[in-house]
C-alpha cells in the first residue's frame, strides 16, 4: 500500500526555525520530526511512500532518501492551495482505486496501524479535544462518520480528525477533491480534506473512526517542547558525562561535547553541539550549535547557533534582592 505525505507547508508558527529549515526536519527527542513518523510507518510494512514537497522540499527530499530504504514518490506542490489541493497533487500516481494512507509529516502518533491498514472501510483517525475550533470535527453514530465539519465556529463536537486516514477506494475520493477545485468550494481560503471526505460521505461512501490516544502536534514552539518531553520519556539516552549534572530524561548525541554544565530534564542536544559552563532543562539544541555560559529554560535553538553570556562578577552587600537576567 502506498502512503501519501503531505508536507508543503511553510511553517510560519515555528519561525524563525522555519525560514531555514522545513518544519518536518526539526528536531524533537533526538531526531527529526519526520523520522519518527518515517519509523512508525517502515514498522508497519509500508514500503513505498508519494511525498508532497513544497517549501523546502529539496532538504526534506535528500534527508528521507539519506535514511530510509523505501520507494519515494517526490511531487511537487508549488501552490499551498490546501491539503486536498495537496492530496490531488499525486493523483496520476495511484492506480486502479487502490486503497492508500494518508498521513501528516508534522504530526506525530502512537498507533498501532496493522489493524488501520486491513480496515474493511476507509477509517480516519479521531481524538478528543478542548478547542474543536481549530480541527477537523467527525460526527459520529455507533462508530460511523454521519458528518464531517472543517473548523466549526459553532460547537458540533470534540472529536478532531488528528492527521491520519486510511482510504479504501482512493479512486472516490480523487473524484471529490476534482469537484471541490473545479467548483472553487474552499473553506477558511483553502481545498480542504475535510470537504471531500464530507462529499464521499454525502455519496454513500462508508467513514469509521479509529481512536489515536498517543498524538503529539508539533505545529507551534510550545507544542513542540511538549513533544519533546513526552517523547523523551521514551527515547532518553542513559547518559553519564565526567563533570556534569544529567536529569533524565535527557537525549545527548554521542558527538556533543559538554563540559560543567546541568543538562536536563526534558531537553535534546543534538550533534556536534559544545555546551560549557550551562545549565539547559526542557529545552531543544540544534546540531553544531555552541552554547557557553547561560541558563536556558524552555528554549529551542536551530542549528549553527553560537549563544553566549557574560559569566557575571558581582560585589553584592548584605540583605541585597537581585534577579540577573
Ligand atoms: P498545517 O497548516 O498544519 O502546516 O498543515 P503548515 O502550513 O506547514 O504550518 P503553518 O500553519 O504555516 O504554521 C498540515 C500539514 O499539511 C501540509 C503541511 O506541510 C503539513 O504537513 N500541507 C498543508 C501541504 O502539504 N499543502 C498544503 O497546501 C497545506
Amino acid at each position: 500500500m502506498k502512503a501519501i505525505i503531505p508536507v508543503a507547508g511553510v511553517g510560519t508558527r515555528l519561525r524563525p526555525h522555519t525560514f531555514s529549515q522545513p518544519k518536518v526536519l526539526l528536531n524533537v527527542a533526538g531526531k527529526p520530526i519526520i523520522g519518527h513518523i518515517m519509523d512508525k510507518l517502515v514498522e508497519s510494512g509500508i514500503d513505498e511512500a508519494i511525498v508532497i514537497v513544497g517549501y523546502l522540499g529539496e532538504m526534506i527530499e535528500s534527508y528521507l532518501k539519506k535514511n530510509y530504504d523505501i520507494t519515494f514518490t517526490f511531487v511537487n506542490q508549488e501552490e499551498r492551495l490546501g491539503l486536498a489541493h495537496a492530496i490531488w497533487m499525486c493523483h496520476e500516481y495511484i492506480h486502479d482505486n487502490e486503497p492508500v494512507f494518508i498521513l501528516l509529516g508534522d504530526t506525530i502518533f502512537d498507533v498501532d496501524l496493522t489493524g488501520v491498514l486491513n480496515s474493511p472501510v476507509s477509517t480516519l483517525g479521531v481524538r478528543e479535544v478542548e478547542d474543536p475550533r481549530r480541527f477537523g470535527i467527525a460526527i459520529t453514530s455507533n462508530g460511523q462518520i454521519v458528518k464531517l465539519v472543517e473548523k466549526p465556529n459553532e460547537p458540533v463536537g470534540n472529536l478532531a480528525i488528528v492527521g491520519l486516514y486510511f482510504i479504501l477506494h482512493s479512486k472516490p475520493l480523487f473524484t471529490c477533491i476534482e469537484t471541490l477545485i473545479r467548483e472553487n468550494i474552499k473553506t477558511k481560503g483553502e481545498f480542504q480534506l475535510t470537504d471531500a471526505l464530507q462529499m464521499m460521505l454525502e455519496n454513500g461512501e462508508p467513514l469509521s473512526t479509529f481512536p489515536v490516544n498517543n498524538w503529539y502536534d508539533c505545529g507551534k514552539p510550545e507544542t513542540l517542547l511538549s513533544t519533546n518531553e513526552t517523547l523523551l520519556k521514551e527515547h532518553s539516552s542513559k547518559s553519564s558525562i565526567r563533570g556534569c549534572i544529567i536529569n533524565e530524561p535527557a537525549f545527548i548525541s554521542k558527538s556533543a561535547q559538554i563540559n560543567n554544565a546541568i543538562i536536563g530534564p526534558n531537553t535534546s542536544i543534538g550533534e556536534n553541539v559544545i555546551i560549557e559552563d550551562a545549565i539547559i532543562e526542557n529545552s531543544i539544541i540544534g546540531n553544531f550549535s555552541k552554547v557557553q555560559h547561560v541558563s536556558l529554560n524552555k528554549s529551542i535553538i536551530g542549528n549553527n547557533v553560537d549563544l553566549s553570556g557574560d559569566p557575571h562578577e558581582a560585589n553584592i552587600g548584605d540583605f541585597s534582592e537581585i534577579k540577573l537576567r
